[in-house]
């Protein structure tokens, strides 16, 4: 049964950041979309409120399901439901799987304690979640998630704990990137906490060049709402340098990102939390060929659109 027919069903959609991860956490902008893949969470009655973790799953990211999903079921009152998650996405590569865990299995609580699911009710759920996966988290995984838009996002610390404010930015034009994995991704957990360090002993500093990828993420967004895809590749390719000044990159991001430059990115960059390995993105008008490209050379990617005007047939 698909999602529309049984509400026990539910899709949670994974996400790349276009631009402003990591500078995110400390309340500067970011720009995320949704993929068309996430994970499937499947809902069936049961005695008891229980997940049933993916078998695909290391031992250290079932315990952090399982002590997530307790979190989010005590807030909806444990309904009595079996909770069966079925990723599409590679968990851990970057790509918000745990944000889409987290929304998926927010719908299907929701739905078995009786309350509607709606972006709102959804992302708060979810919010609790993504705080057992990530620590601090900046909100703008499980936000992009539950919105399904291209969204301008800033995390905003308000009086009730932190929070976050979201703007759909809608293009004239396809905005649509080839994800690419290289080398083996190094948990968000740590490269967050081990930048953190680093702020905190040269403050000043890193204020400089969060605030340069702050600018950048302002930029890129009037890009996306002109339709200047060259503007947007632009400040993709500068945010990268931007991250790798921070600390984040590896021989093994770099390297893709230079391959799908010289395929003809307009921009490239990794997405999520960078490290040792992980997701790259390349901004491309016409992505399938490249993704065509690189399979046949071996590498995991696909394409996705994230804002602009769809080709007829396209699934949304
Ligand atoms: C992870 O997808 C994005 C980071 O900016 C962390 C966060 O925003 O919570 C690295």
């Amino acid at each position: 049964m698909t999602p529309a027919t049984n509400p026990l069903v539910a899709f949670g959609a994974g996400k790349v950041i276009l631009l402003g991860e990591h500078s995110v956490v400390y309340g500067y902008p970011a720009i995320a979309g949704p993929l068309s893949i996430g994970v499937v969470a499947r809902g069936v009655p049961s005695r008891s409120c229980v997940l049933d973790v993916p078998v695909t799953a290391d031992a250290a990211q079932k315990r952090m399901m399982r002590k997530a999903f307790a979190r989010a079921a005590k807030l909806v009152g444990e309904p009595k439901v079996k909770v069966t998650l079925e990723p599409q996405l590679p968990l851990s590569a970057g790509l918000g799987s745990s944000a889409a865990l987290a929304v998926a299995t927010s719908r299907v609580l929701l739905r078995a304690a009786g309350q509607e699911p709606t972006a709102k009710a959804t992302a708060r759920l979810a919010w609790e979640m993504e705080q057992e996966f990530h620590g601090t988290p900046s909100g703008v995984d499980h936000t992009t998630s539950a919105e399904e838009k291209l969204i301008l996002y800033r995390r905003v610390q308000a009086p009730a704990g932190v929070t976050g404010r979201a703007r759909e930015l809608k293009s004239p034009r396809p905005v649509s990137v080839v994800v690419a994995l290289a080398g083996a991704r190094s948990p968000t957990k740590l490269t967050v906490g081990a930048l953190r360090e680093r702020q905190a002993r040269w403050p000043e500093r890193y204020k400089r060049l969060f605030g340069q990828v702050g600018r950048l993420v302002t930029d890129a967004a009037k890009a996306v709402e002109a339709g200047d895809l060259e503007g947007l590749g632009d400040a993709m390719n500068v945010n990268q340098g931007l991250l790798n000044a921070l600390g984040l990159s590896s021989p093994a991001l770099e390297d893709m990102v230079f391959r799908l430059r010289s395929l003809g990115a307009l921009g490239a960059k990794f997405t999520g939390a960078g490290g040792d390995g992980g997701a790259v993105i390349g901004l491309f008008p016409e992505p399938e060929p490249v993704v065509a490209q690189l399979t046949r050379d071996g590498v995991r990617c696909f394409a996705s659109q994230l804002a602009g005007p769809r080709a007829q047939g396209d699934i949304p």
